[in-house]
Order: structure tokens, then C-alpha cells, then sequence
């Protein structure tokens, strides 16, 4: 009786194509990262500045329940020990084949790229830049963060950088350090109020 199998078969596929089209997500695991991330700790509506600092892929990875999809997301941060997002910081994100964008953040740190934007073929470096120039040396107009290791594939900051750093994680993502020279923030960081 094969006959009867085949005769359901359009329905399943029907079901699962509809599932996708709707954004549902029949994944388990999925729907329990979205769950554990809860309400938004920021308080603030769906959008561009909402929650700061959570892997964004989560829930912007294509299974919703977020229908904006994302390549790349995150957050920056003004120094290690603060939760003082920085605006204006270009996250420069190059590709295996040296493809290179800049996405700016926002005035909740949030950055975030759609794959039209960036498709990354993986490893991708990662650099953050803020102020006139992205010249390390230029220590007065600029600061300059690398991240030393590349992404494998992960496309979410966050999906890493977790608080708090310890020997499992990098902690948040951030933009000022002290400088080796002189044990000092470079000065557009004490102008955003970084302190040691
Ligand atoms: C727990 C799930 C969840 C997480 C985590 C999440 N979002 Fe969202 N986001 C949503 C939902 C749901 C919406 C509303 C539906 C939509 O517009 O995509 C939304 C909307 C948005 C929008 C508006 C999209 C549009 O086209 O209008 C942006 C931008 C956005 N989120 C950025 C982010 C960024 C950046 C992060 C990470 C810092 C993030 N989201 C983390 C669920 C999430
Ligand atoms: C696969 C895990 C992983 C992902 C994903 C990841 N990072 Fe990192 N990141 C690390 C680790 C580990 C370090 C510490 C060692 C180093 O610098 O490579 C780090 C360090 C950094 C640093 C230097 C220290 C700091 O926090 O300022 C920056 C900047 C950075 N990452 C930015 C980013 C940005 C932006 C993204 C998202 C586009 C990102 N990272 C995604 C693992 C990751």
C-alpha cells in the first residue's frame, strides 16, 4: 500500500514549506535560545537599538521570530568594565576573499548587517575604528581595536563575546584599552569618559 504514503507526502512538504514561509520555527533548540533570552532587559521595542548586547542571530538568523535577517550583529561597548555603548564606531568585517564592509553603530552600540549588505564566506576579521582616521598610530584623532582571531562563522558578536570575560569568553565587545606607551586611554576615549 505505497500508494497512500505518496498520497500524504504533498501535504508534509506543503506543511514544512509553510512553516519556513511563516517564519515558525519547529526547532527545538531554536525556540529555547529565543526563550532564554526573555523580555527585552532594555525595556525598549523591537528595533534597531533593542537588546544591546544579546546574540541578535538568535533571533535574526532566518528562524525568526525577528523577520529582519542578519549576516552580522553586535554590539560595542566603551571599555571593558562598562555598559556604556558607543555610537559612531565603524565595525570593519572582512571576508576570506577580502571583501570589506564598515557598519556603523548605533546610539545603543547596535550594529548589524543584511546579507545583501555582506555575505561573508567565513573566516571574517574584525577591526573597530572610531574617529577621523582608521591609522593606529594616529592615537589623537583615532582609536583602533583588532580583534587578534577571526570568526569562524558565527555571525552574532554576542554568540562570544558574553559577560562576564573570564577564560570561556572575551567579555563584551569594546572599543578603548590603555595604551601600552604611556598605561593611558587614548584621548578621544577619556572624551567619551572611559576612566581606569
Ligand atoms: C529575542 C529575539 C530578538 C533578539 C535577540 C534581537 N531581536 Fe531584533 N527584533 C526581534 C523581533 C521579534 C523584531 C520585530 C520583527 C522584525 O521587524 O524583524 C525585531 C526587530 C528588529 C529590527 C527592526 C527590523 C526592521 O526591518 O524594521 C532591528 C533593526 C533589530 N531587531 C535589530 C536587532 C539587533 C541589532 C539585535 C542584537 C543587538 C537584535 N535585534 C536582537 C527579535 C529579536
Ligand atoms: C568565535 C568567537 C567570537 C566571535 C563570533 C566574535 N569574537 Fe571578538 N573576540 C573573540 C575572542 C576569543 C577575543 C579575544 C582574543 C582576540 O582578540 O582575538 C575577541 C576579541 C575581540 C576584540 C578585542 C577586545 C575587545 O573586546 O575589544 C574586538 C574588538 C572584537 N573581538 C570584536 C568582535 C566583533 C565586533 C564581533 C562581531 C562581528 C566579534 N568580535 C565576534 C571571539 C569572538
Amino acid at each position: 500500500m505505497t500508494s497512500k504514503r505518496h498520497a500524504s507526502l504533498p501535504f508534509t512538504t506543503a506543511a514544512v514549506a509553510f512553516a519556513i514561509a511563516s517564519g515558525l520555527s519547529c526547532d527545538p533548540v531554536h525556540s529555547e535560545g529565543v526563550d532564554r533570552l526573555g523580555s527585552d532587559p532594555s525595556g525598549r521595542k523591537n528595533g534597531p537599538t533593542h537588546r544591546p548586547g544579546q546574540p541578535c542571530l538568535v533571533c535574526h538568523g532566518g528562524q525568526g521570530p525577528g523577520n529582519a535577517v542578519f549576516s552580522m550583529a553586535g554590539t560595542v561597548y566603551r571599555d571593558v568594565n562598562s555598559d556604556v555603548p558607543v555610537q559612531d564606531v565603524r565595525v570593519v568585517l572582512t571576508d576570506a576573499f577580502n571583501t570589506r564592509v564598515a557598519a556603523v553603530t548605533n546610539e545603543a552600540g547596535n550594529f548589524y548587517l543584511v546579507e545583501s549588505q555582506f555575505a561573508p564566506a567565513f573566516p571574517v576579521t574584525v577591526l573597530l575604528c572610531y574617529g577621523a582616521s582608521c591609522d593606529p598610530k594616529d592615537t589623537a584623532a583615532s582609536v583602533v581595536q583588532p580583534m587578534k582571531t577571526h570568526i569562524g562563522r558565527e555571525g552574532s558578536c554576542s554568540g562570544c563575546h558574553v559577560e562576564p570575560s573570564s577564560n570561556k569568553s572575551p567579555g563584551r565587545v569594546y572599543l578603548c584599552t590603555t595604551q601600552q606607551a604611556t598605561g593611558d586611554f587614548p584621548p578621544l576615549c577619556t572624551s567619551l569618559g572611559a576612566t581606569k
